[in-house]
């Protein structure tokens, strides 16, 4: 065979590759569910951390849930409010659309900075953002346990003026199902429509 007839045929092959995932795409009937994004990704899993009145809360306790999980730090300058922001704003606007549906979403905000978020500080945070967005922190293990179960990176960063300092940090909103289960991650880098309408994918 030469070149010419070789890529011929390669190219018949590609058009009817490409024909059938056209066909597969265009069809309206019989399209299974699509598999949530993170099915099956080893992300989540036990923690004990305490919320704003110092109590204890494990993972299991929102079994029966859907769950938004965010780390970030309060002292944030930007990054962690605009997320937060943008996923509180999108589970707001999926509530309009789908109330029912909403109901059983918890979002959580966890701290990658235990040495200064104390429980009353990252009450008073997720307090700014939603009634309905719980705030955690813990002891730097507790914090450590559950970041490294949601594979969230973080460490010390840059020093900033008056004495302070920033936390470098892994920046995923998650989204787990009932089971804690991950489907999906938000994209609040799109806004909170964008997160509105991928809570609508996965949560019914
Ligand atoms: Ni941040």
């Amino acid at each position: 065979m030469n070149r010419d007839a070789m890529l011929s045929n390669f190219s018949r092959l590609t058009m009817s590759i490409a024909m059938a995932f056209a066909v597969a795409a265009c069809s309206p009937t019989a399209e299974p569910p699509a598999e949530p994004p993170l099915a099956g990704a080893d992300i989540g899993g036990p923690f004990e951390l305490v919320n704003k009145d110092g109590e204890t809360v494990r993972w299991q306790d929102f079994d029966g849930q859907y769950r938004i999980v965010y780390f970030g730090f309060t002292y944030c300058p930007d990054i962690c409010p605009n997320d937060v922001q943008r996923m509180s704003q999108g589970l707001r606007m999926f509530a309009e659309s789908d109330p029912e549906s909403a109901a059983q979403v918890q979002s959580i905000f966890i701290s990658v900075d235990p040495e200064r978020d104390t429980p009353e500080i990252v009450g008073e945070f997720a307090a700014a953002f939603s009634d309905d967005l719980i705030g955690l922190t813990g002891s730097p293990e507790q914090v450590k346990t559950a970041a490294d179960n949601f594979r969230v990176f973080y460490s010390r960063g840059e020093d900033t003026p008056g004495g302070g300092y920033l936390v470098d940090h892994s920046a995923v909103v998650y989204l787990f199902g009932p089971s804690g289960e991950p489907l999906a991650t938000l994209p609040t880098d799109m806004g909170a429509q964008a997160v509105a309408a991928e809570l609508a994918k996965w949560v019914s």
